[in-house]
């Protein structure tokens, strides 16, 4: 059986961290002595603008709707910062994962034993730190109507609004629940329900949910006191499931505290896709597509790779191949590092030859 793989590399270090995944992939290839993989390739994001005057089309997302998964680079750059909202490049992201209705984005913060050093925390802090978050992705803020800018009153007026309908809520609490009764059966509902209705909605509905799940322990906290507990005692925490807007925010925080963003992995999930039989599934890192870096060998794809490894576990049930990836990774970060988690005593490596070093590992 091979896998069909649609591979959209995006903008800026998009080009350099998805080829040295797909690599990766391709080493494991060789590995197994077995043919695994399809790769097929197209645009998103600015780059698909240039080509298709449009930053997602219609064909691509047939296509990505016709795969058994999704790899995705970054989207986004200066070059592209002055067109229309509808045509920016972050619009064929948003587009991708509305339109494959990935609603659930598990971003896992996994702290490397060998990189604690790299963490801004001290490392009593955030040694053995192990958090899932379950962010909600195509609902919330990001896509409540209505949203604009209009004139009103003599001046422009924008609104955006935050809207959930509850069976959005349930199915997002749904997949949290089944993810925390593989963990350590936590699951911390984060909302902001002493202000917004939405979010009372939210909170009422994850301890509806909590019901079916007798062996996972429930908690609740705001979204301001979370972001502070977060830095204060990230080790407590195992899965965290959020809205659209405080997952973004709340990912990148946490990712801060790993020591670099380069090295966290996503996976987006849908429903089950009744042409392939598993669900629709996106795999992108958590960072952008940084675009000061591209093209100069320097970006880390590490967070690529590890959604990969995302992708092998949740799409193609390759638990074993994905704990040897992630094994040969470990491995090499006791000798190797790329320049954003580099120091004294560690040979530095380009983005090209991690998928080198990962072979050497395997
Ligand atoms: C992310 C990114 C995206 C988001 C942008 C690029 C649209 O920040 O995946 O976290 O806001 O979701
Ligand atoms: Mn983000």
């Amino acid at each position: 059986m091979t896998y069909k793989i649609l591979v959209l590399p995006g903008d800026g270090i998009g080009q350099e961290i998805t080829s040295s995944a797909v690599n990766v992939l391709k080493i494991l290839e060789k590995k197994k002595n077995k043919k695994l993989f399809d790769f097929e390739y197209d645009f998103i994001g600015g780059s698909a603008y240039d080509k298709y005057g449009t930053p997602l089309s219609n064909e691509t997302l047939k296509k990505a709707k016709e795969v058994d998964a999704v790899l995705l680079g970054a989207v986004g750059g200066p070059k592209w910062d002055d067109l229309p909202m509808e045509k920016r490049p972050e619009k064929g992201l948003l587009k991708i994962r509305k339109e494959m209705g990935l609603y659930a984005n598990l971003r896992p913060i996994k702290i490397f034993n060998n990189l604690v050093d790299k963490s801004p925390l001290k490392k009593e802090i955030v040694e053995g730190t192990d958090i899932m978050i379950v962010r909600e992705l195509i609902g919330g803020l990001y896509f409540g109507e209505p949203r604009g800018i209009v004139e009103k009153d003599g001046e422009d007026y924008g609104f955006n609004t935050m809207s959930y309908k509850k069976s959005e809520i349930e199915r997002i609490g749904k997949i949290a629940f089944e993810i925390a009764e593989k963990r350590r059966k936590k699951v911390i509902s984060v909302d902001k329900s002493n202000v917004l209705e939405v979010m009372r909605l939210w909170r009422n509905t994850m301890i509806e949910i909590s019901n079916n799940y007798k062996d996972v322990e429930l908690s609740h906290n705001y979204i301001d006191a979370m972001s502070m507990d977060l830095v204060r005692k990230p080790k407590e925490f195992d899965v965290v499931v959020c809205e659209n807007t405080f997952g973004d925010i709340l990912s990148d925080l946490a990712s801060s505290i790993s020591g670099s963003i380069g090295l966290l992995p996503s996976a987006s999930l849908g429903d089950i896709n009744k042409l392939t039989g598993k669900r629709f599934a996106l795999y992108e890192p958590i960072h952008g597509s940084a675009p000061k870096r591209a093209g100069q060998n320097i970006a880390n794809p590490i967070g690529t790779i590890l959604s990969t490894t995302m992708m092998l576990r949740y799409s193609f049930d390759m638990q074993d191949e994905a704990n040897m990836i992630e094994k040969a990774i470990e491995k090499m970060l006791n000798k190797y590092r790329t320049y954003d988690i580099w120091k004294e005593g560690f040979i530095k490596i380009g983005t090209s030859e991690v998928e080198e070093k990962i072979e050497e590992f395997l």
